[in-house]
């Protein structure tokens, strides 16, 4: 009974942090992506990930480890396949999201946009000297003297 009620708990606290956590993402992804937002686009991540883990294992224990109404009850009932239906849509949704969400983590880690933004920067100043150099040039500086 006691482990009943706290598969229920869980599965329903899921709810609570998945949802907040999955808007959290879709804010922050809309806000101009510097590091900060990034940090907080992975925060919000996070917890939808942990949500879904959540839901999904506490979820398949109480259908099918007979702690709510028996397999058999969900099995055969059209809103629990219509409940597994949008499930299985927000995962194939969260394919394109969870891979590039992957890889803009390994980039973030290995410090890739302060490195670009330094080489930006370097850029910038090497545009400057070549302004310089081509100034000097067209006013004849540089020719080797004899
Ligand atoms: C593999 C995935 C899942 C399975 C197998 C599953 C299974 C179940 C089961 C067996 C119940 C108890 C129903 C009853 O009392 O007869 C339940 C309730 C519920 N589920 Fe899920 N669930 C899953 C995922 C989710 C997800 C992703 C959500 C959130 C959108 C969710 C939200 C709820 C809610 C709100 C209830 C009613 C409150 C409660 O009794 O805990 N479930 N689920």
């Amino acid at each position: 009974m006691t482990i009943r009620w706290l598969l229920a708990a869980v599965h329903l606290l899921a709810l609570g942090v998945g949802l907040g956590a999955v808007w959290a993402r879709g804010r922050a992804l809309q806000a101009p992506l510097d590091v900060p937002a990034l940090r907080r686009v992975f925060y919000a991540d996070t917890w939808w990930g942990i949500a879904a883990v959540l839901w999904i294992g506490t979820g398949l224990v109480r259908a099918f480890g007979g702690y709510e109404k028996g397999a058999f009850y969900y099995l055969h009932n059209h809103l629990f396949w219509a409940k597994m239906g949008l499930l299985a849509a927000i995962l194939l949704l969260e394919l394109g999201p969870m891979i590039a969400l992957i890889r803009w983590r390994v980039a973030v880690a290995r410090g890739a946009a302060s490195r670009f933004a330094r080489i930006s920067f370097v850029q910038a100043v090497l545009v400057v000297l070549m302004v310089l150099a081509a100034t000097a040039i067209a006013r004849g500086y540089g020719v080797p003297t004899r």
